[in-house]
């Protein structure tokens, strides 16, 4: 490992943190050999390629996409009219043909798809399944006749709120393989996220778990899935069938008119059900996502541009070679877009076995990731920084008691990965010899946007480096003008890329609004970023009222209206606050009803009726009562003063504009 001198930045204001970063980690030959040889080998042949894709996307893209197989050709690569983009327009395929059935007819059907491993270790020995494509594509067609012979056709939405059990991949790639999209919700998100869900995509029927196995105990899926069919009842809305796949067997009330045992309905199913033939331009998923206003939004991904995208990132930016004896693992849950792209669809593909963890990190112990990457010898790791953190902070001796020396690749995701953190990483799971990828992408991305290349592009800690292939990301200001170097902006993608999303399901105006409206012709990100000296980029955080908790997005505005569904709460402001292991925390600020009495026991109160809304990562870290919110004269809450009181800062801002002085002074003066 190579490490070439500091290079002085020069400094700004905004940014001086991160300006004093000047460690450079350069690729080295020994890597690349680890990793079966690089793709892209070098920084100069990284930009050269970069510019090609650039100059001529369809002659880049349908190179790559010749690497997959389509039922019928495309006519055009891609078709742009902004904010619309086509790709592989007329083309028609299958995502889970390409996934699965294509690696049996080439003759790997013995070969290892998925590696999964449940949470419980009863007597300390791990229950552990090793599905080979042949299994794969079995247990999938069987799911798929299942949900034909429920009803479900092309062009449904089937929701499949589950824990992390193979099967969840299965049913994924069965709806991909009958055309049905699928829905997938969180396992830790409770009965009123079902509800929204499944009332936006009209969607009439779910897949579930009778529970999910997490830190030892049962989180109840099928429970919270029959309040969530009342509910919708309610509104107006049927559910026809609720599927259950028995995991926890936990008690559970069973519903014959709707219930249906997945054992038993997919022991009575063929072996064999053929992958319906999909234009490139339909929908394979909707994912929902917070926003900053409203709702959470139903992001469209549809098939072609998808499979290709995921597909071709994956295998770039980590390397994947079959028959390598590569094993990869991403701890991400499948309810995020994370485990959507780089646990099933993209690396699937890819021929390298995916593995998948059904619990916690730190269950039974504190080693336990550490543990699965020795007794699988994982090749390749891809977690978050707010794992990295957690796992900093309960010591250096657990993952030292482990052999992790078949780890060739580490990979972060979800949120700006601090340097500290980063060299963590590198230094006590990489053991200074394994190139790290810092993936900077978006649920509404599809793919890894801004990203090192393993073999080829240098690494600072605290950088997501470069963009992707076919990415045209830059730092502008409000009318699109590109930024000088260290100056802080709104980042954005200014040409169309091939798993983009298509839109937000149902709601064409504020698809138009959040991403296509502030700078005109450019897809905005919603994060503020800056290019160093050397054009890396650095993330900045969000520019909306979005906080990112542990790596998954919650809107302020819906903590807050959960706070204020609450009886005792007449108004509440939330804004992020920094937190050590989770990189934001969530700060409430809350006035109470005249009846209400301020106490601890209200504090823990609120915090766990925003988990009965929300899910319990939505949980303030700390809330403060306060007997009025700093507002605007125009009645605006000030959350830049906020999210200064809840740093513990010092605001130099500007309170011009604020109503009453009093309220932000006694604010400051009140600690939790
Ligand atoms: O703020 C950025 C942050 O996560 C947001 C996207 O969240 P989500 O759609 O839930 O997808 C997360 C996993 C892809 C972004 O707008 N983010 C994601 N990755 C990074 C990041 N921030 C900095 N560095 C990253 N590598």
């Amino acid at each position: 490992m190579s490490i070439t001198p500091p290079t002085p930045s020069p400094a700004s204001a905004s940014v001086v943190s991160l300006l004093k970063e000047d460690r450079v980690f350069a690729p080295t030959a020994a890597q690349a050999a680890s990793l079966g040889g690089a793709y892209c080998g070098s920084l100069d042949e990284y930009r050269v390629q970069h510019a090609r894709s650039l100059a001529d996307p369809a002659g880049f893209w349908a190179e790559v996409a010749a690497d997959f197989e389509w039922f019928t050709p495309w006519t055009s690569v891609v078709e742009w009219n902004c904010p619309d983009a086509k790709w592989f327009v007329g083309a028609t395929t299958n995502i889970c043909h390409n996934a699965v059935d294509r690696h049996v007819l080439d003759g790997h059907g013995h070969e290892v798809a998925i590696i999964w491993e449940g949470e419980p270790m009863p007597n300390g020995v791990p229950e552990v399944r090793h599905i080979s494509y042949g299994e794969l594509l079995e247990d999938v067609s069987r799911c798929a006749n299942a949900l034909k012979s429920l009803g479900v056709v092309k062009g449904d939405v089937v929701t499949l709120y589950m824990g992390m059990v193979p099967e969840l991949a299965v049913a994924m790639l069965a709806c991909a393989r009958i055309g049905a999209a699928h829905s997938v919700i969180f396992g830790g998100f409770p009965a009123p996220a079902i509800v929204d869900r499944m009332l936006d995509a009209a969607s009439r029927v779910i897949i579930t778990c009778d529970g999910a196995w997490r830190r030892g105990s049962v989180v109840a899926l099928k429970q919270n899935v029959d309040h969530a069919i009342e509910l919708l009842a309610a509104a107006g809305h049927t559910v026809s069938h609720s599927v259950v796949l028995r995991r926890t067997d936990n008690d559970i009330t069973w519903n014959p008119a709707r219930d249906v045992c997945w054992k038993e309905l997919n022991a009575t199913m063929s072996s064999e059900c053929e992958c319906e033939a999909m234009d490139s331009e339909d929908l394979l998923f909707l994912l929902y996502t917070s926003g900053s206003t409203g709702k959470p939004k139903g992001i469209r991904h549809s098939v072609g541009g998808y499979m290709v995208y995921t597909a071709f990132s994956a295998q770039q930016t980590f390397n994947l070679r079959a028959s390598c004896g590569q094993v990869f693992w991403c701890t991400a849950d499948i309810g995020w877009v994370t485990g959507h792209s780089y646990i099933v669809y993209g690396i699937l593909p890819n021929r390298v076995p995916t593995l998948m963890y059904e619990g916690a990190p730190n269950f039974p112990g504190d080693d336990r990731f550490w543990e699965i990457i020795a007794r699988h010898r994982v090749t390749h790791l891809y977690t978050a920084p707010t794992a990295i953190r957690a796992f900093m902070k309960w010591g250096d001796e657990h993952p030292a008691k482990h052999d992790l020396s078949t780890l060739k690749l580490l990979g972060s995701v979800g949120e700006p990965i601090n340097p500290e953190a980063w060299m963590w990483y590198r230094e006590h799971i990489g053991h200074d010899a394994c190139p790290i990828v810092d993936t900077f992408w978006q649920t509404e991305t599809g793919g890894h946007v801004i990203t090192p290349l393993p073999c080829a592009t240098p690494t600072v800690p605290g950088s997501c480096t470069l963009p992707f292939f076919g990415i045209d990301a830059a730092v502008v200001d409000e009318h699109g003008n590109e930024l000088p170097a260290n100056t802080g902006g709104l980042l954005v993608i200014r040409k169309p890329w091939p798993a983009m999303l298509r839109g937000i399901h149902g709601d064409r105006a504020r698809f138009i609004d959040t991403y296509w409206s502030r700078v005109e012709g450019m897809y905005l990100a919603g994060d503020g970023a800056r290019r160093d000296d050397r054009g890396y980029f650095w993330i900045m955080g969000r520019i909306d009222d979005v906080i990112n908790v542990s790596g998954h997005r919650l809107g302020t505005m819906e903590v807050e209206s959960a706070l204020v569904s609450h009886p005792a709460v007449v108004e509440a402001a939330v804004v992020g606050m920094p937190h050590d292991i989770k990189g934001t925390g969530i700060a409430a600020f809350v006035s109470l009803a005249p009846t209400a009495i301020a106490s601890d026991a209200l504090k823990a109160a609120l915090r766990e009726h925003v988990a009965g809304v929300l899910g319990p990562i939505a949980k303030p870290d700390m809330i403060r009562f306060t007997q009025s919110l700093p507002k605007t004269r125009s009645g605006k809450i000030m959350r830049r003063l906020l999210r200064d009181v809840a740093a513990g800062r010092d605001s130099n801002q500007d309170t011009t504009t604020l109503e009453d002085f009093a309220v932000l002074a006694a604010l400051r003066g009140n600690d939790e």
